[in-house]
């Protein structure tokens, strides 16, 4: 888990939220055992910007994998930094319910972790499709 938190925590550092000064960093493991990290990116038209395991999910896909296994997600300081909702949705679609998330404070102390299923019961997916 270290390495995936450590991922997370170098992302951060690259994060551009000049507006919230909320800053974010995700890392995430693929089927095969890679890591993608990501940093969240704001805009000066406001909703335009988006969050760090947006920016993680679109490496991990862009690097050819189709799974995420293991997430790490943290903000400033000590505050729990759980996934909003939408990228909760968003890990749902390449995440199984059992898959861990990580919620680590800035440091890069775990806080919590939390299983998919936790942070998104019930939920619909693409074998709602199917
Ligand atoms: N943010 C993330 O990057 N991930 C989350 O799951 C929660 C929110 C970002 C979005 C915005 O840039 C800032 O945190 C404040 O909401």
């Amino acid at each position: 888990m270290q390495d995936l938190i450590k991922a997370a925590m170098a992302a951060r550092a690259k994060s551009h939220a000049p507006y919230s000064k909320f800053y974010v960093g995700a890392a995430m493991r693929d089927e095969r055992g890679q890591v993608h990290a990501g940093c969240n990116i704001e805009n000066a038209a406001y909703p335009q910007g988006w969050c760090a395991e947006c920016s993680a999910i679109a490496h991990l896909v862009m690097s050819g994998a189709m799974q995420i296994t293991e997430v790490a997600v943290l903000g400033n300081g000590d505050v729990l930094c759980t996934p909003c909702g939408g990228c909760r949705q968003k890990i749902r679609e390449f995440a199984a319910g059992h898959v861990k998330i990580h919620c680590c404070t800035e440091a890069g102390v775990l806080l919590k972790s939390f299983t998919l299923d936790e942070l998104l019961p019930a939920s619909f997916g693409p074998e709602n499709l199917k």
